[in-house]
């Protein structure tokens, strides 16, 4: 059994599926729209793992689907990438009614889901998430885009899939490294006001993660869709989402991505939540209970020696330039977040540190 629910987010009915082998749901789905072609867009990992099934069940079901296959890694998350893309969708024949289906992780979706949004000014995409990353986050919401000179996401467009089929199946390929890697972006939902996965992690055993898999995807979907089909744009209250990614996003580019994203999540959520607890928003039990679930989940807290503090300041002095001078902090509240003007950070992160090596009462 599945579990399906609808979403709208600005005029769009979204359709997202939770469950295992999702294949059958895909056709059915497909059965029900009317268009002129389909097109498969996946990688090479990921493809001959998971898209020759795909392929043979939209062929059984009498579709015929033309695939794309890309390179596997963010290296690949460009122009270059999308031009490629685009060739190939034109030159066999793609129309505004043409589907594009993305499989693959969070980087597929994201090219995916630009490419479809500028392609006659927009086709529809269906995202096929296989990771599970791109399940409980980067498949959802809109957020499409690619890497550009260096910047991260820094090229692209706002765009809704018609469906998301989130396939638990999938994720049995997955290394380990990547469950915990998308555990932190599961954590923070936790840690802001969805009380339900926090007992959810609370209770089950790290080691068997999977076996709540259904449940923990389908809550973070919901978590996350419901936040942005409040605020698609990000103009308010979206930015909950960012909890532990201000810090999290310094923490990783000094390490010069040696990190996984979530690594330096979980890092950054360490972070918010030591200066929420200083700012009197969050009790010391809750702060050491929190960063206990963080760590239980195989996520260390502290800033690895080999990344120099500079350079976090200075990525974040960056990304404050960025938007205008102003940098804004998701603070944790009670259980819940709140977003505020980040304020004199520096000190907090030397605090942290201290914190960090010697422990709360040595400060
Ligand atoms: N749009 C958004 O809102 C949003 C949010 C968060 C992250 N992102 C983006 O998502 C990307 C990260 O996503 P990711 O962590 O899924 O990385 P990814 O897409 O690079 O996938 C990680 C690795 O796993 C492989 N893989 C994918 N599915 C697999 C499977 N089922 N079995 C075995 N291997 C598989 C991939 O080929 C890749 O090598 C980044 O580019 C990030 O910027 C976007």
């Amino acid at each position: 059994m599945s579990r399906r629910r609808t979403y709208r987010i600005g005029n769009k009915e979204i359709i997202v599926e939770v469950g295992s082998n999702l294949a059958h749901a895909l056709t059915e789905f497909l059965l029900e729209k009317k268009f002129c072609k389909l097109f498969l867009l996946s990688n090479e990992t990921v493809f001959p793992l998971w898209g020759t099934k795909i392929m043979r069940a939209l062929a059984n079901a009498g579709f015929e689907v033309e695939k794309i296959i890309v390179k596997d890694g963010e290296q690949y998350k460009n122009l270059e990438t999308v031009k490629s893309i685009l060739k190939q969708l034109i030159l066999s024949g793609a129309e505004r009614t043409s589907i594009l289906i993305s499989l693959g992780g969070g980087v597929i979706t994201d090219i995916g889901g630009f490419t479809a949004s500028i392609l006659l000014r927009g086709i529809p995409v269906i995202h096929y998430p296989t990771t599970l990353l791109s399940q409980v986050d980067a498949a959802l919401g809109g957020k499409t885009g690619v890497d550009f000179y260096g910047f991260k996401n820094m090229v692209g467009s706002f765009y809704q899939p018609d469906a998301i089929f989130c396939d638990l199946k999938t994720l049995t390929t997955l290394e380990n490294k990547q469950i915990s890697n998308a555990m932190a972006e599961i954590i923070k939902y936790a840690l802001t006001g969805e009380e339900v996965i926090y007992d959810i992690l609370h209770k089950n055993n790290p080691d068997n993660v999977m076996t709540v898999a259904e449940e923990l995807v389908d809550r973070s979907v919901n978590r996350k869709l419901g936040i942005v089909a409040e605020d698609e744009k990000e103009a308010g209250k979206r930015e909950l989402l960012n909890f532990g990614h201000t810090f999290g996003h310094a923490v990783e580019s000094a390490s010069s991505f040696k990190l996984l994203h979530g690594q330096a999540v979980a890092i950054g959520m360490s972070f918010a939540l030591f200066y929420s607890m200083e700012k009197g928003y969050i009790t010391r039990e809750w702060f050491g209970l929190a960063e206990k679930l963080i760590e239980s989940y195989g996520l260390k807290t502290s800033i690895p020696p080999e990344i120099k503090i500079d350079d976090i300041f200075d990525f974040m002095a960056k990304d404050k330039k960025r938007r205008g001078g102003n940098l804004r902090f998701v603070f944790a509240k009670g259980k819940g977040a709140v977003v505020e003007d980040a304020g004199n950070i520096k000190n907090v992160i030397d605090r942290f540190i201290i914190y960090k090596t010697d422990g709360l009462d040595k400060r």
